[in-house]
């Protein structure tokens, strides 16, 4: 059998912002391949000292198989890996490896014997930059302060994010766990991470029907409301959420009504929509998207049903082109105060030049505390 070593170089924990209840992930390299991938392993405590297989340890097959059944969308994160890990470390760094590659059926029914000998599952994802995670990137870094998307982008969002429950829920799966750590956004492209949480439901079972909606609802709250207003729902600061299943399906199930007051501008027909999420008035993801649609085309969105006008179209494309500068604008003044920061801890410099550089650090720091898009 191989060892760790052979197969990945483990690099470092990529999770420090947003732990798991589950699992550490680290960004590795897949020697094999020669691309990055998100190794996430099982916290050792989820071992059982009697080889018994504990439910966070079967959460491991649970996501593996989910992701197998979504993989044809492109807003999954995808699966390239599983395996079991001998190693117990929380930052393993060698011992036998058995990866499965990608036939989740082998890896789901080697459990039982993996799990005797004390090894750990594993999952190797799509590396995913954390600079795209929205609560990195949402969460204030000052008191008092929130970035909310703009309204074309957090439609667009909304819209892939809908496509994604669309495909689950026809083959009656439910994802259950939104919330910003598991969301990543480069301005155009949705991707969303772990599906340990989330169900495959039994068609059979009319008391099952409940999850669709719940869906609905928990994508209205704990990802839309966030985006568009910048503010946890849970009236909290915005932060990481750790939690299990039970957790997962608890977290907002008390939140029935959306407070907008804070975004007085934000489309009327958007909040109405919103709130009919959170208040549970939405049983079926058709019925939310093209309701979603009517919303998007008061932006200037094209949908065969529904009517926008020659001038709001032209102005979404210029909207549109506003926003793309707007992003490239912010990605240069990173870059910038990354150059002067890197340079004023070089070795041997002047002290006159090293305040200048941390002047600037500070000045461009102002600036990106101001900025328009998160
Ligand atoms: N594919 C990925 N690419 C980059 N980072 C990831 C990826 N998957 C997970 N992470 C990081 O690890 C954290 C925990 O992962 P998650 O899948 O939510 O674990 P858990 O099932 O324990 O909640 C995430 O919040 C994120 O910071
Ligand atoms: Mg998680």
């Amino acid at each position: 059998m191989p060892n760790l070593v052979d197969i990945y170089r483990v690099d470092n924990f990529n999770d420090t912002f947003a732990l798991g209840h589950y699992a550490r992930v680290l960004d590795a390299l897949d020697r094999r391949v020669g691309h990055l991938v998100a190794l996430k392993v099982m916290r050792a405590e989820h071992l059982s000292a009697d080889g018994d297989i504990r439910w966070e340890y079967r959460a491991f097959a649970n996501e593996a198989d989910l992701l197998t059944k979504l993989a044809d969308n492109p807003y999954v994160v995808d699966l390239l890996d599983c395996g079991y890990l001998s190693n117990t470390q929380e930052f393993p760094t060698d011992g036998e490896l058995k990866t499965f590659q990608r036939d989740v059926l082998g890896f789901v029914q080697a459990m039982p014997d993996y799990a005797g000998r004390g090894w750990r599952p594993y999952l190797a994802l799509q590396n995913l930059p954390r600079t795209n995670n929205l609560l990195y990137l949402m969460k204030p870094n000052q008191a008092g302060s929130r970035w909310r998307l703009p309204s074309e982008e957090g439609l667009a969002l909304a819209l892939q994010f809908a496509e994604i429950l669309r495909a689950a829920h026809i083959k009656h799966i439910v994802y259950l766990d939104h919330k910003l750590e598991h969301v990543y956004w480069d301005g155009t492209q949705l991707h969303i991470i772990d599906f340990n949480s989330s169900r495959q439901l039994d068609p059979h079972n009319g008391s099952d029907r409940q999850f669709y909606r719940m869906d609905i609802h928990n994508l209205c709250v704990g990802i839309l409301y966030p985006i568009f207003t910048g503010l946890s729902p849970l009236k909290t600061t915005l932060r990481p959420q750790p939690g299990n299943i039970t957790d997962a399906e608890a977290r907002y199930r008390d939140i029935t009504q959306l407070d907008f007051g804070i975004e007085p501008t934000l489309s009327g027909a958007l909040k109405e929509l919103l709130q009919a999420g959170a208040a549970m008035e939405i049983d079926h993801i058709e019925d939310f998207i093209s309701a979603l649609q009517q919303v998007a085309s008061l932006h200037g969105w094209d949908f065969p049903q529904h009517y926008t006008s020659p001038a709001s179209r032209d102005a979404r494309s210029q909207m549109r082109a506003g926003l793309t500068r707007l992003r490239r604008g912010q990605a240069d003044l990173r870059e910038a105060r990354d150059l002067f920061r890197e340079a004023a801890i070089q070795d041997g410099i002047t002290e006159d030049l090293e305040a200048e550089l941390r002047r600037l650090v500070k000045a461009v720091n102002d600036m990106l505390n101001n900025r328009v898009i998160p």
